[in-house]
């Protein structure tokens, strides 16, 4: 899919304020700074759109893309970012989860995951959520620039192990890295594929 245009429109706390659910969006969610807003801009070639930090907790609004005047790209606050209070922690919690449950020209939720980590419980427990919540999602493996392909692949191998021990089956998953631009052509692939099964119903 080619990336014609990408503009900033809102960014909120609320999600009554994003923007009227009148057209499909995807979604990015991970812990703090797993490297969702890089993804974005690396999506969207443009290194600008969302704002990116080596410091976790950059991100605390959702803020909603426009990506070919057709379609929303949304970035969400990382969970799990432990140098917040305890009182801001919640509050960011009942953000993502009024979002993620409300929310509903959300087509899928890319949860990304850092590939050089270990399957880890925060990530696993907010899938096993999502799962319960019936809510489509997706794993991205971020970062793949950092390691070997191989070490890469033992990986997600080890995230597939783990899964499957709840799930029936895998979610699809995608191996990336904003830096050397690894994935892009796959999930933009598959942004395509959910736009044509979603634009027969809109
Ligand atoms: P929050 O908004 O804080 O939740 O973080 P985030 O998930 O949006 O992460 P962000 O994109 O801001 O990236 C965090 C840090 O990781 C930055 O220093 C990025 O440059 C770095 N980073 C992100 N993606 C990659 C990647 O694919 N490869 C490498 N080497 N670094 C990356
Ligand atoms: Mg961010």
């Amino acid at each position: 899919m080619e990336i014609r245009g990408a503009t900033f429109v809102t960014s909120n706390t609320d999600v009554r304020q994003c923007p009227a659910p009148d057209r499909h969006e995807y979604a990015f969610i991970g812990r703090s700074n797993v490297g969702k807003s890089s993804l974005i801009n690396m999506l969207t070639n443009n290194g600008k759109l969302a704002k990116t930090s080596s410091t976790p907790g950059k991100t605390r609004l959702i803020n909603h893309f426009l990506v070919n005047n057709e379609w929303y790209l949304v970035d969400l606050p990382g969970y799990g970012y432990v140098k917040s209070s305890r009182e801001s922690r919640k509050q960011f919690n009942a953000l993502i989860r009024d979002y993620i449950l409300h929310r509903e020209n959300m087509v899928c939720l890319f949860v990304l995951v850092d590939s050089r980590h270990a399957p880890r419980a925060i990530d696993l427990e907010f899938m096993a959520w999502l799962g319960e919540n019936g809510i489509p999602f997706a794993i991205v493996f971020t970062k793949a620039d950092k390691l070997t392909a191989r070490a890469c692949r033992d990986s997600m191998a080890a995230y597939e192990n783990v899964m499957l021990e709840q799930w029936e089956s895998m979610p699809k998953t995608f191996l990336t890295s904003a830096e050397s631009r690894q994935g892009r052509e796959e999930l933009l692939g598959y942004l395509d594929e959910l736009n044509r099964t979603v634009d027969k119903f809109w």
